[in-house]
């Protein structure tokens, strides 16, 4: 099943093994622009029944890290419009991974010295990599954010329309709206964080607009099969809390991409756990609620993987770590051969090294 080809209405992928949005921090932070070896990186792993790009920020507040690549103007378009065009003459699908960091960010990572942009006034206990003096990367806490006035709220579905409008230019063949892990949206969705009395806070319905909002402006650029929506049930990075009644809310999210016909729900396990239970009610819940392709990521290999796909609880298996250090990796599960180690240090520095260097099989 792993191996076999996956279509919807709008797409086909050569495989169930989605490489899972990695952000790698190789652009140049000036311009934001995807360069030659970030399109050497992608080239080698279009193998992957879908890649999903790293975080890509939709303008210059949502950066939150150096060095990612973007995606809010022309120039940055054509950088990506490059990567997309190796990966499809590979024989690869790509989706953006459009990203909006919200809190998690530092006013150095932004053109204005604009602080981050917030839910509400709490900074994130969590850390960041901005600009140092001499351009060298450098760890800092993360600021206090400005909340969004209602207005600016409102305008993030705008701004990830234009991404998206971007992304089509750049050739992607689809759009993942990043609403998990901590970032702007899932901000939003967290009860404890949200303390907001506008139409964007207090009832669930209230802190999922934004998120249904930006579905609907992405969905008027891109065929709704060709978009997925990432989510990260009972996560707890970048100093979130876990979510009071995950059941009630990720159905709630489910529920409403399925009436969307939204082709892809993206559900990431951060601590490699539940998802693999095949007694949680959790990805069942989910299952009911929403007809188009659940993606599961959190620690799959291939075993784990096969077994997933065989309940029933998802229909791909996105994989993250595995793919840094093993360009073949769909290959190497095919034939059961060993995989090569990933070198942490290398994750977010390093240039080509533990990026482009890890070698595929030979033979
Ligand atoms: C270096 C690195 C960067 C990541 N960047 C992103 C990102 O930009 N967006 C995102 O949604 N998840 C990101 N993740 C999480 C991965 O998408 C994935 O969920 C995680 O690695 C778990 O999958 P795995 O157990 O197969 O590695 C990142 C993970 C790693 C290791």
């Amino acid at each position: 099943m792993l191996f076999d080809t996956y279509a919807n209405s709008a797409l086909t992928f050569a495989n169930h093994i989605v490489m899972a949005p990695m952000t790698r921090s190789r652009a140049d932070h000036r311009d934001a622009v995807p360069n030659a070896m970030m399109v050497e990186y992608y080239r080698q792993r279009a193998s992957a029944g879908l890649i999903i790009s790293e975080g890509v920020p939709t303008s210059d507040r949502a950066r939150g890290y150096i060095h990612t690549g973007a995606l809010w103007n022309e120039a940055q378009a054509a950088g990506w419009k490059k990567v997309n065009q190796a990966v499809h003459a590979a024989g690869g699908k790509i989706f953006a991974q459009l990203w909006h960091v919200g809190r998690v960010s530092h006013s150095a990572l932004h053109a204005d010295r604009s602080p981050p942009a917030g839910v509400s006034g709490q900074a994130a206990k969590t850390k960041t990599y901005i600009p140092g003096p001499d351009g060298v990367p450098q760890i800092a806490d993360c600021e206090m954010p400005s909340a969004l006035s209602t207005a600016e709220a409102k305008g993030i579905a705008v701004e990830f329309g234009h991404a998206a409008r971007m992304a089509r230019l750049a050739d992607f063949d689809g759009v993942e709206i990043h609403g998990a892990n901590g970032y702007l949206f899932d901000q939003f969705r967290c009860p404890q964080l949200n303390q907001r009395s506008d139409e964007y806070g207090g009832s669930l319905e209230n802190r999922y607009r934004m998120l249904l909002e930006t579905v609907d402006a992405v969905a008027a650029v891109y065929d709704p099969a060709c978009i997925a929506v990432r989510q990260s049930p009972f996560g707890t990075n970048n100093d979130m809390q876990a979510d009071p009644d995950p059941l009630g809310t990720y159905v709630y999210i489910a529920q409403h991409l399925d009436r969307r016909k939204i082709g892809f729900l993206h559900i990431y396990d951060q601590s490699c756990t539940w998802i693999h239970d095949a007694s949680h009610p959790l990805m069942p819940a989910l299952r009911q609620a929403y007809r188009g392709a659940i993606i599961a990521c959190g620690g799959f290999n291939k075993e784990n993987a096969e077994a997933i796909l065989a309940r029933g609880h998802a229909n791909l298996v996105a994989i993250g770590k595995p793919f840094i250090s093993n360009p073949d990796l769909v290959e190497r599960l095919k034939r059961g051969a060993a995989l090569n180690a990933f070198d942490q240090k290398t994750f977010f520095t390093g240039g080509a090294r533990g990026y482009t260097d890890y070698p595929a099989l030979t033979v």
